[in-house]
């Protein structure tokens, strides 16, 4: 089977144009890259790794499996598909920059399946190989093991790119988007996860983001901004764990904080997310 849309593809190494050769894809350098039998491939420069294993593990990545899948941030897939929806025709492309192990892709995709003929061109792309193994089981789409400072697509390429508790790198953002492209940025707001959070560590603390500025320094144009602000409903026991494994929280809070929070049961948590839109120039 042909690997989907490789013709946006480009070497990590030297941004050369990627061909199919049997099981691989090819640049004219001669730097080949094998499809996996799962079907996604690792496009990641030797560069671009900082460790032998980089990006979330295998824990984290079957921990927020299993926490999305049971509905908890729900609204926030709901709210991004309403939101992408009008920047998306049929044949557009839209990429997920850190995209984990697909929930949001599969979620938009079956949204966008019930009130439209056909579905934009879906990428995701991750720097653990273990949330792209995962998201390979989650739809049909173009899977790559690739870096936001390395991102292997075609220059000009992408309609609409999400970043989604990502860790975003504008410049590279920028350069894959098409001209009045759209970035769409989703970020956990200053109450996000309070109450948890507020057991995790003795004094709870909020700095504020750059990522704004960050964003406009790169050349991007402000769009739209919107909070999404909604409770749980109450958490067992099991789901906590898992919203503790699949966040930064794992590393951050102290040993207490996190043998407190483990033991925690039925506990609604707030969810504040900021949804905001920026734009490339059109020249
Ligand atoms: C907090 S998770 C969010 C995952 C997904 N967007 C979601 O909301 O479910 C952050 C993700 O960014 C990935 N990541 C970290 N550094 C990255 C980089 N330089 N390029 C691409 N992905 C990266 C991690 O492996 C992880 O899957």
């Amino acid at each position: 089977m042909k690997f989907r849309h490789s013709d946006l593809l480009r070497c990590p190494m030297d941004q050369q144009a990627l061909r199919e050769d049997g099981g691989r894809l090819c640049c004219d350098n001669g730097h080949s890259f094998d499809i996996a039998r799962q079907g996604y491939v690792n496009l990641l420069g030797a560069r671009d790794k900082r460790s032998r294993d980089p990006g979330d593990s295998k824990a984290m990545v079957s921990a927020r499996r299993d926490f999305l899948d049971g509905g908890h941030y729900l609204p926030v897939a709901q709210t991004l598909a309403e939101m992408v929806a009008p920047l998306l025709h049929d044949e557009a492309v839209i990429a997920d920059a850190g995209c984990g192990e697909g929930y949001y892709l599969q979620q938009l995709r079956e949204q966008m399946a019930s009130t439209r003929a056909a579905t934009p061109t879906m990428i995701g792309f991750d720097i653990s190989k273990w949330a792209v193994q995962a998201a390979t089981q989650r739809l049909d789409a173009t899977w790559l093991v690739a870096s936001n400072r390395n991102i292997p697509l075609a220059p000009g390429s992408v309609d609409c790119l999400l970043s989604l508790f990502g860790f975003p790198v504008f410049g590279a953002f920028n350069t894959v988007l098409k001209p009045g492209g759209t970035l769409l940025c989703v970020t956990a707001g200053p109450r996000h996860l309070i109450e948890l959070r507020e057991i995790l560590y003795p004094s709870v603390k909020h700095s504020e983001s750059t990522f704004l500025k960050q964003a406009l320094d790169a050349g991007f144009l402000q769009g739209e901004s919107s909070t999404l602000e909604f409770v749980t409903a109450p958490l067992r026991q099991r789901a906590i764990n898992q919203l503790l494994a699949m966040t930064p929280h794992l590393f951050r809070a102290s040993h207490e904080g996190k043998v407190r929070a483990a033991s925690l049961d039925r506990f609604p948590v707030t969810v504040q997310v900021l949804f905001q839109q920026l734009r490339t120039r059109i020249t």
